[in-house]
């Protein structure tokens, strides 16, 4: 059983984080989320790794993650020259895939830890042509979603349905017999330009392939977009973070519940209440640090108020006098406040950047 996990993709909603770096190496609890999905490969016995990686973030995600050795695994990136669709991912791995049936994972979604190895079994033991994981949604009309029988076989797959058949979306986890290179062969771009791997599951459907679906227990993201990637930074935090603080907190600092501080990160006279997750090399004054926050390494804040957000790496927020909540913060961005006078905003924003002002 191979697995290959999709981390290329163009990540336009995600910008302008993604002009200058792989949405799939954004951190969740100051982790890359690809690597979630690395480990949970792992944990499940798939040894056998291919990445598929774009020309523009391929040798960050090469260079940060390496060749599999602190994952247990063996790691293999395959260059995918442009993001013509999913499907087209799976059509240029298959030099790496040969015939082995795989387990394909989509770089920038999250599920639950220790879901993935249930359903490998039943995958192993049942040897469809095809397994699908489904989690029910509120909004189906925004996923693809599946029409499936009492017995768990698919009948129709739409993707984003106006009148959706189901409530059940597809997770961006899947597995695969090789059956499913042929089904990609005889599939067209569909009118976004793009291989849809959800056409060529249909195809599998249309000439009576066996085509199974199980429904996901915990729960799935897909961290595209920014509230959803604060949503899974939420989950992951309450659920995976262990306290442990390494870092040098003054007395006249509170912490309070779980929250970690990495090495030589310095505290002063500041409140935190976890979880929270601060790096190493981090210098905090005089803040107030509520839930669900991740503050990667290098990070300066002074004078502030922060909750439910993610500072990535060397930024630096000091003297603002409003709380800041539900925010993404790019690297080494900086914010500060204005001078009393002329009372006035000032901006260096990046493209694509969205700022709210009250
Ligand atoms: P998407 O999030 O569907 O596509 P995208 O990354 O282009 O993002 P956006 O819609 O915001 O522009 O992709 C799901 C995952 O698959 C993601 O990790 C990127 C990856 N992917 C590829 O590796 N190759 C591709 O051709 C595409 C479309 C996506």
């Amino acid at each position: 059983m191979k697995g290959l996990i999709l981390s290329g993709g163009k990540g336009t909603r995600l910008r302008p984080i993604t002009y200058t770096g792989a949405k799939q190496l954004v951190p969740v609890s100051n982790k890359p989320i690809l690597w979630y999905a690395i480990e949970e490969m792992a944990a499940a016995g798939v040894q056998d790794i291919g990445i598929v990686i774009s020309p523009e973030t391929g040798e960050e995600v090469r260079s940060k993650t390496g060749n599999g050795e602190r994952f247990g695994v063996q790691i293999q990136y395959i260059l995918q020259d442009k993001a013509a669709g999913l499907a087209h991912a799976v059509k240029i791995s298959r030099p790496f895939l040969g015939d082995d049936p795989f387990l394909m994972f989509l770089g920038d979604n999250l599920i639950q830890q220790g879901d993935l190895s249930h359903f490998l079994e039943v995958f192993k033991s049942q040897q469809p042509d095809a397994l699908i994981l489904l989690r029910e949604v509120d909004n189906p009309t925004a996923f693809g979603v599946a029409e499936v029988d009492p017995f768990g076989q698919v009948m129709r797959l739409v993707e984003k349905p106006k009148d959706p058949p189901s409530n059940l979306a597809l997770v961006g986890v899947y597995f695969f017999s090789a059956l499913i290179h042929e089904a990609i062969a005889q599939i067209q771009p569909s009118p976004r330009g793009e291989l849809e791997i959800t056409d060529a599951i249909q195809q599998l459907i249309n000439t009576q392939k066996q085509v199974q679906a199980r429904q996901l227990r915990g729960w799935w993201l897909d961290t595209g977009k920014k509230d959803d990637l604060l949503e899974a930074n939420r989950l992951v935090l309450d659920t995976l973070l262990e306290t442990c603080i390494e870092g040098n907190v003054d007395a006249a600092s509170q912490v309070i519940g779980r929250v970690k501080i990495g090495k030589t990160s310095k505290v002063n006279n500041c409140t935190i209440r976890g979880p929270v997750i601060i790096g190493d090399d981090c210098h905090l004054e005089n803040c107030f640090i509520g839930p669900y926050s991740s503050i990667s390494d290098n990070v300066k804040l002074i004078n502030i108020d922060l909750e439910h957000s993610v500072i990535l790496k060397g930024a630096s927020i000091v003297d603002i006098n409003q709380r800041i909540i539900d925010s993404v913060i790019g690297r080494r961005c900086r914010l500060t406040a204005a001078p009393p006078r002329p009372k006035a905003l000032r901006f260096l924003v990046g493209d694509d950047s969205h700022i709210e002002i009250t």
